[in-house]
């Protein structure tokens, strides 16, 4: 089948990879030039565990093109993935669909045969039919259906989520489209369940699940809390809870809150919707100020460890919004770093992957490292801020003969708290306390 997708981002590349793969041929489009230059050379613009080896591949075998023409991705395409972005308006917290609908506007003009128009950004629900609207008014004789299909792709796991997903779920009620994606799809029949379901329905289903996930998050957050004033152990109660098959054990790692280009983005984006449907969402709005609030109280742990000390020196490991990504939007890990510049603290920050994004939003307000060792070299504090496997790895002795005093916050519960007792370092955690400190 003919592919086009809009949007080369953390969504619409791996979307567009992954169907090269299963045999489709595919087009990207995107209006960023230099995105484009740089894919149409060879290279992969964003990371991605496992992306570069089958985007080469389907680059070589001819399967994957790019392009910053509509027209040239338009025409005769059996199926256009819209996969732009959909950031909050600054003001209103709304998702801004002005990306989505400057796509819909610039494609109908291109549509000749009958084409389905995917809508797989995050969407407030209804926007399938303004979508619609636009096309039929920009070129009333067109022959499409615009449906619904939600992306459930995390960053950092994209390929392996795209082959492997829970579900796939396809929001149309016209059965010619409904036709269409399950020859899209046909790679994953009997392997995972595809889902029809009404476009308002299919919408709604992905904002519900992300909420639902921010909500399981800050469950364990709280709960976190409740352990580190009784005395129980926040990883032993939450494995004690994912063994019941109903709760499940994933989204069961307490931390400094949820991050991301989804999370924040969209419970905000569900609440706003909610109001203005009359419904109030008080679970949800009461977590997105929980959430927000957390980072600060992050940051006010952080601090309380220098709190004597002139002019700390603060070392922190991690700076992406989570494990596998070099994607820094909504970083919990920022958003305590900018609150420990505020407080006058000197900070070096270490990243595997993200720490050229991180320094197009800090700048120079912190000084970057190459390696872990060396951000913790003359530190009074190390605050661990993202789950990357490298940082349970840590030389702790090596650590130790680094670091000014013997700290460590590790907002991750990365680190094995024993051992960091036994090199005689002053260790807190997330929602665990320690009785006898050595
Ligand atoms: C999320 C969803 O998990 C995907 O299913 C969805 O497709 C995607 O949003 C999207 O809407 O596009 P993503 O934002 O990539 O994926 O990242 P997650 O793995 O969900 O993590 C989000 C945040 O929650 C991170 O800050 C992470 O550190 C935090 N988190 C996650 C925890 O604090 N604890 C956990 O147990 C899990």
């Amino acid at each position: 089948m003919k592919i086009s997708v809009i949007g080369t981002g953390y969504v619409g590349l791996p979307t567009g990879v992954g169907l090269a793969e299963l045999g489709h041929d595919v087009i990207c489009i995107d209006k960023d030039e230099s995105k484009i230059k740089t894919l149409q050379s060879g290279q992969v613009t964003l990371f991605e565990e496992g992306l570069p080896a089958l985007f080469k591949k389907n680059v070589e075998s001819g399967k994957i093109r790019f392009s910053g023409s509509f027209q040239e991705g338009i025409e005769n395409a059996d199926v256009v993935i819209l996969a732009v972005g959909t950031p909050p308006d600054p003001v209103t917290k709304e998702a801004d669909l002005k990306y989505i609908f400057a796509a819909a506007e610039e494609l109908a003009q291109y549509l000749n045969d009958y084409t389905v128009v995917a809508v797989k950004s995050t969407v407030p629900v209804g926007t399938g039919d303004k979508v619609e609207a636009l096309i039929r008014q920009k070129n009333p004789t067109a022959d499409f259906d615009v449906i619904s299909v939600p992306e459930f792709l995390r960053e950092g796991y994209a390929v392996q989520d795209f082959f492997h997903p829970d579900r796939i779920v396809i929001g149309s009620n016209s059965q010619r489209a409904q036709k269409v994606m399950h020859e899209l799809y046909r790679y994953f029949e009997g392997k995972t369940e595809i889902l029809y379901v009404s476009r308002y329905s299919s919408e709604t289903i992905k904002y519900a699940s992300n909420a639902f996930l921010a909500v399981k998050i800050h469950y364990i957050n709280e709960m976190a809390d409740f352990c580190e004033k009784t005395g129980a152990d926040i990883r032993e109660v939450a494995k004690g809870m994912g063994l019941d098959k109903r709760i499940g054990n994933r989204f069961l790692n307490a931390g400094p809150g949820y991050g991301g280009s989804c999370f924040p983005k969209d419970t905000m984006a569900m609440a706003c919707m909610a109001r203005k449907a009359g419904v109030n969402l008080s679970l949800i709005e009461n977590v997105i100020e929980k959430n927000a609030a957390r980072k600060k109280q992050m940051a006010h742990r952080i601090l309380e460890q220098v709190k004597d000390i002139q002019d700390p020196k603060i070392a922190v490991w991690g700076l992406a919004f989570k494990e596998g990504t070099d994607d820094c939007r909504e970083s919990p890990a920022l958003e305590i770093v900018q609150e420990l510049i505020a407080k006058g603290a000197k900070i070096t920050g270490y990243d595997p992957k993200a720490s050229e994004n991180a320094r197009k939003i800090l700048g120079n307000q912190i000084s970057y490292a190459a390696d872990m060792y060396e951000a913790a070299r003359g530190a009074d504090v190390l605050a661990v801020l993202t789950e990357w496997p490298e940082f349970k790895k840590a030389d702790l002795d090596k650590l130790s003969s680094l670091m000014r005093s013997q700290k460590i916050v590790d907002c991750r519960n990365m680190l094995n708290s024993n051992e960091a007792f036994e090199k005689g370092f002053d260790y807190s955690c997330i929602g665990q306390t320690f009785k006898t400190v050595s």
